[in-house]
């Protein structure tokens, strides 16, 4: 098979019709934020306990196609001594890896970020391919104020996205492009539209100077809504039709799928907006979803930190990828919540 018949097969598997990514690849101080939040201390042995059991919930890859992982559970074994990218592969579930190194201030750009981690890109994904990763992850990030982002950080974080996703392609990788403009703040969904759309036109920019095969990607946004701190918050409805007039302008035809973050909306409002999304069927694209927190918050609860709550927290990622799934085809209901 030739690189390009890769990347589209790949593609093909994670663009699966009812299924969609789950993103289980926070770093470690994320992934302590997350345990705090349950009373759970995050060391490695529960960081493990907790991500074998996600990844061996039974039936998860009837609504899952793919899993992000980060390093370190690339290197782990499941509880049943079984390479993490194995036991994916055994559910059917294509694993991927988070590559960038987090993000930092952007000099000369107050308010601004850029993401890190494109030195020893090449050498690092060839080892995370011989480990079984097909697809990998890069997330630039962009904040709402009145002044931010400055078209320095859009151009900056811009180029350094293509050129990662030129690295991923030369070697048979897919890479999901994530631009997420962040939910925190007051601002306005027009405001979220206008800074959306011009953060992905830059990106496109990029993306075609460093010849990045538009057909052997995905691109994973954030949806247009109002800032969480906002006065009055927007229907699913709203957030379809704001999130789909930018992404028409923004978005070509041929990036076969975008798979949206959840970036802090809470679970039922993710499948809630992503099953709007749907009713506008159909789409240039095949839109999905690539959630962490939507997909595992009510597991992280169930779980607790106690290996005996397993086959709760089970069923509850069971559950929300199910909804999930509904939602990909259009087709959820608030009833099924319960
Ligand atoms: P959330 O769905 O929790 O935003 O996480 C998705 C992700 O991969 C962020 O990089």
């Amino acid at each position: 098979m030739g690189q390009q018949q890769v990347l589209e097969e790949t593609i093909s598997q994670l663009i699966h019709p009812g299924k969609g990514i789950l993103a289980a690849d926070e770093s470690a101080p994320t992934i302590a934020k997350r345990f705090t939040a349950v009373g759970v201390e995050s060391t490695e042995d529960k960081r493990r306990e907790y991500r074998s059991l996600m990844f061996s919930t039974p039936g998860l890859g009837d609504y899952i196609s793919g899993v992000i992982l980060y390093e370190e559970t690339l290197d782990q074994l499941s509880l049943d001594g079984e390479p993490m990218a194995a036991l994916l592969q055994r559910q059917g579930i294509v694993p991927g890896i988070k590559v960038d190194k987090g993000k930092g201030p952007l000099a000369n750009a107050p308010g601004d970020e850029i993401t890190f981690g494109l030195d020893g890109l090449e050498e690092r994904l060839l080892g995370f391919r011989e480990q079984g990763a097909r697809f990998a992850k890069w997330r630039d990030v962009y904040h709402i104020t009145d002044t931010n982002p400055s078209r320095l950080a859009m151009e900056a974080n811009a180029e350094i996205l293509a050129r990662y996703a030129a690295v991923c392609q030369s070697l048979g990788i897919v890479p999901i492009v994530e631009t997420e403009v962040l939910i925190d703040g007051h601002h306005t969904i027009e405001r979220c539209a206008q800074v959306s759309e011009a953060v992905l036109r830059e990106v496109f920019r990029a993306l075609d100077r460093h010849g990045v095969g538009l057909e052997g990607m995905l691109l994973k946004p954030s949806m247009v809504t109002p800032g969480k701190s906002h006065t009055s918050q927007a229907s699913p409805e709203q957030v379809a039709q704001a999130t789909l007039s930018v992404f028409r302008r923004a978005v070509p035809a041929a990036v076969p799928g975008i798979v949206f973050l959840s970036g802090g909306q809470t679970p039922e409002q993710a499948t809630a907006n992503l099953h709007a999304l749907n009713q506008h069927a159909p789409q240039p694209w095949q839109l999905s979803f690539s959630y962490g927190r939507a997909l595992q918050e009510p597991a992280q609860h169930a779980w607790a930190g106690n290996l005996e709550n397993g086959p709760a927290a089970q069923d509850a990622l069971h559950l929300r990828a199910k909804l999930n799934s509904a939602a990909r085809n259009g087709a959820y209901k608030p009833e099924m919540e319960s």
